[in-house]
């Protein structure tokens, strides 16, 4: 049996009857087959697990974005039940901000450049509502996708900053048959530009076979997928970034140390990102928690 938790009170209340292990997953909702795949290794790895669904005003820097952000939020539960869930979550913005709110959770330098830079104030609004939702349901385990993996760098930094008792996991992109990772906001891209699309996948995929055949140069791998992306017409790159997959530092000379590749593009007016850790062969649940952002 799934049982929805529309209050903070309520959720602190059923988590404090809890014994044993608690895999949490939160999500914005508008769940596809990446949500689940977080869902699935949960419920494998944990006693218990609950899904948090709220779409969180502060992390939109764009207010249209949040307007027209995808809510499906009767066939999300319907999803989450069928996939095990025990608890979902569901709070409203006037319990998580309720009047008078004034304190938010700032990391400071791996969020400053890319999302960062392209959104001001998102991962501020990320790290804080992550920082209550685990909190409010005070997990054993938390799951996050590779597919946000500035995001993922950012919330394992501020759990070992801020001491939070909760081991972070990252699972793989999961990615529609053109490669295309999924994404809620996947469904605003009209049928041309969905094809487009796929653009994203193969220029990281080509790049990551230059780097299987020896390619050690950032700047050349960067090419070979900038090179890529000038081949689709409808797409409009915002940047793609060669890091170092712990710091997000860009990496500007030749190493054998991993890189992480990182893509986000605008087509159709909806913007994708997209990254894969370089070997390709790291995109894999234990590396992805080895390599990416500081654990522990
Ligand atoms: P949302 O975009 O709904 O994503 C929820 C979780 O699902 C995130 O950890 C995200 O990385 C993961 N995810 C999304 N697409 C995925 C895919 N194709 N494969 C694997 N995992 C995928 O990320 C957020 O919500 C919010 O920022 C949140 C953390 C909930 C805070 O509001």
């Amino acid at each position: 049996m799934t049982q929805q938790i529309e209050s903070t009170d309520a959720m602190m209340m059923m988590r404090r009857a809890l014994a044993g292990s608690v895999g949490v997953v939160m999500t914005m909702g508008a769940l596809h087959e990446g949500h689940l795949s977080l869902v699935e290794a949960a419920r494998r790895e944990n006693e218990h697990v609950i899904a948090t669904i709220f779409v969180n005003p502060t992390q939109f820097n764009s207010g249209d974005d949040f307007t027209n952000y995808p809510r499906t939020l009767e066939r999300d539960i319907d999803l989450l039940a069928r996939a095990g869930v025990d608890f979902v979550f569901t709070p409203t913005a006037a319990q998580m901000y309720p009047p008078r709110y004034q304190t938010h959770v700032e990391v400071e330098i791996v969020s400053a450049g890319l999302e960062g830079e392209s959104r001001p104030g998102h991962f501020r609004g990320v790290s804080t509502v992550v920082t209550k939702l685990l909190n409010l349901t005070q997990p054993t385990r938390a799951y996050f996708g590779q597919k946000d993996a500035q995001q993922v760098v950012v919330i394992r930094q501020m759990v070992r900053d801020l001491s939070v008792p909760t081991e972070i996991v990252v699972c793989p992109t999961e990615r529609e048959i053109d490669g295309l990772a999924m994404s809620s906001r996947n469904v605003r891209l009209s049928v041309p530009h969905r094809e487009a699309a796929g653009v994203i996948f193969r220029a990281l995929r080509t790049a990551a076979q230059r780097y299987d055949a020896g390619e050690r140069h950032p700047v050349a791998l960067r090419d070979t997928a900038l090179t890529v992306l000038a081949s689709e017409p409808l797409a409009e790159v915002d940047y793609v970034a060669l890091c170092d997959p712990r710091t997000l530092f860009g990496v500007h000379d030749r190493t054998d140390d991993p890189m992480l590749m990182l893509v986000a593009v605008m087509i159709g007016g909806v913007r994708l990102i997209d990254n894969a850790l370089l070997p390709w062969s790291l995109n894999e649940r234990a590396a992805l928690s080895l390599h990416l952002g500081v654990s522990g």
